[in-house]
């Protein structure tokens, strides 16, 4: 007999893990992997850490942002305009490849459905997609098959949120919401969350198995009032594992208080000041950024980064262990425009030459310390330290605590050789010798003609 005392602490135990959703979090059969198993299948994404974003929809027509339909309260009947006149007719997949690969993106997540509801592949469970509009041919299967051509692999962004589907629960998030509560409640006896489930099951039952392998996919987002529960997110999981073995998914389906509800976080709009974590532990993570303010094609927003502070974002994402998903929005004629297609060069000018501090790179070991305004990437294959220089000094690089670390150093943009000494300092004119563990790098009074100079030292 268990003394009332034990009892009483069990059954307050079972409570407070009840509570805690302790007993969701247990990883169900479906999902087995070992840590190592996991790693193996996100190699290629940690390696290639450079991929593209596409944010394409109706959206692009009114071109002041993806969320039009809800910042303007635009009635679904008034948003059906862009529906009955899209047709992106300069649409060139095979051009946005080509773009991409120049940047030196290796990976791609199109907007296959956003919050509009609006589908650009031929779905069989609703009408609003892109074969009913003028335009009336699918826009994924040539987009997959044109960026696969270019070694490019495919991601798939499906909304979570639907402003469209007539059983997707009326919320603050939802463009014609009735600002009366009570009227707003009233439609929503109307509306079945169990059909939405279902919906996007079949959804993502087509885009998961009617375009070969995909590599990664995107679902956006859940919010108070929207989680585990209303998208059955466990059961949609599962079903997207099943599918797609090897897919990598992110973690907006409110399961992260698990360990295998989601693959990677999400940084939006944000850089975070160091490798992100999850209970203390370094987890993989993507950064996803936009060239301006909007993710779909907005005509009037200026706040453009350029191509230097891009280049930048780049590095410091890879310089903390993440990748970096950069954001096109491309016209409703079915460009991407001028600005973005500027922006993407200037990328693909750099990268051209300094890739390698990029592909197969992450955080640098702590022993190296990083020198004033530089940022630092590793290649632990390869076992190369890269420098990236933000500012040019003046002649000399101080680098402390580097003696014997490194027996060579090159500019990686033309592979010609720096010359080093240590102590950090000799001959007529100077004022210190430095610490006797310092190196200095002698470095062109001019700075090199690339964008941010790359020093490579390849490491004993
Ligand atoms: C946000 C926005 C959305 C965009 C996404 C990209 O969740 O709702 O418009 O697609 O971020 O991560």
């Amino acid at each position: 007999m268990m003394p009332s005392i034990v009892k009483r602490m069990f059954a307050s135990l079972v409570v407070i893990c009840l509570l805690k959703g302790t007993f969701a979090q247990q990883r169900p059969a479906w999902a087995k992997e070992t840590p190592e198993q996991k790693e193996k299948r996100m190699a290629w994404w940690t390696n290639d850490r450079f991929g593209l974003f596409i944010h394409w929809g109706l959206y692009a027509m009114p071109a002041r942002h993806e969320w039009v339909q809800h910042y303007e309260k635009i009635s679904p009947e008034n948003y059906r305009k862009y529906f009955s006149l899209f047709n992106p007719d300069m649409f060139d997949p095979k051009e946005w490849a080509r773009q991409a690969k120049l940047a030196g993106m290796k990976y791609m997540v199109i907007t296959t459905k956003h919050h509009e509801g609006f589908c650009l592949w031929d779905t069989k469970f609703t009408e609003y997609k892109i074969t009913n509009t003028p335009y009336g041919k699918d826009l994924i299967k040539p987009m997959v098959e044109a960026f696969r051509a270019e070694g490019i692999r495919i991601g798939f962004y499906y909304s979570l949120i639907d402003w469209n589907h007539p059983h997707f629960s009326l919320d603050g998030s939802h463009p014609p919401t009735p600002a009366d509560p009570a009227k707003r409640a009233e439609e929503n006896t109307k509306r079945d969350m169990k059909v939405y489930q279902q919906y996007m099951k079949d959804q993502l039952r087509e885009l998961l198995t009617q375009y070969g392998k995909i590599d990664e996919l995107f679902l956006d987002f859940s919010y108070n009032g929207k989680g585990r529960n209303e998208w059955d997110s466990e059961n949609l999981l599962k079903l997207v594992r099943q599918l797609q073995p090897q897919i990598i998914v992110n973690d907006r389906l409110d399961l992260n208080d698990t360990d295998w509800g989601w693959d990677y976080k999400t940084p939006e709009q944000f850089i975070p000041s160091e490798w992100v974590k999850v209970n203390g532990k370094k987890v993989p993570w993507e950064t996803c950024q936009t060239f301006s303010g909007s993710w779909g094609y907005h005509r009037d927003e200026n706040t453009w980064k350029s191509v230097n502070q891009l280049i930048l974002m780049l590095i410091e994402t890879v310089s903390k262990g993440g990748n970096l998903l950069l954001n096109v929005g491309p016209t409703a004629r079915g460009n991407f425009d001028e600005r973005a297609t500027e922006r993407l060069e200037g990328i693909g000018k750099w990268m051209r030459y300094n890739n390698r501090s990029i592909y197969g790179c992450t955080e640098a070991p702590a022993t190296f310390s990083k020198p004033p305004n530089c940022l630092l990437t590793y290649n632990a294959t390869t076992k190369r330290l890269y420098i990236h220089v933000l500012q040019w000094p003046f002649k000399s690089l101080h680098l402390p605590g580097y003696k014997g670390k490194f027996r060579y150093a090159q500019f990686l943009h033309d592979g010609s050789e720096i010359r080093f000494s240590s102590p950090a300092a000799s001959g007529s004119h100077t004022t210190e010798t430095g610490n006797a563990g310092d190196v200095v790098l002698q470095l062109p009074v001019v700075k090199p003609g690339v964008e941010v100079p790359v020093i490579e030292l390849i490491l004993e």
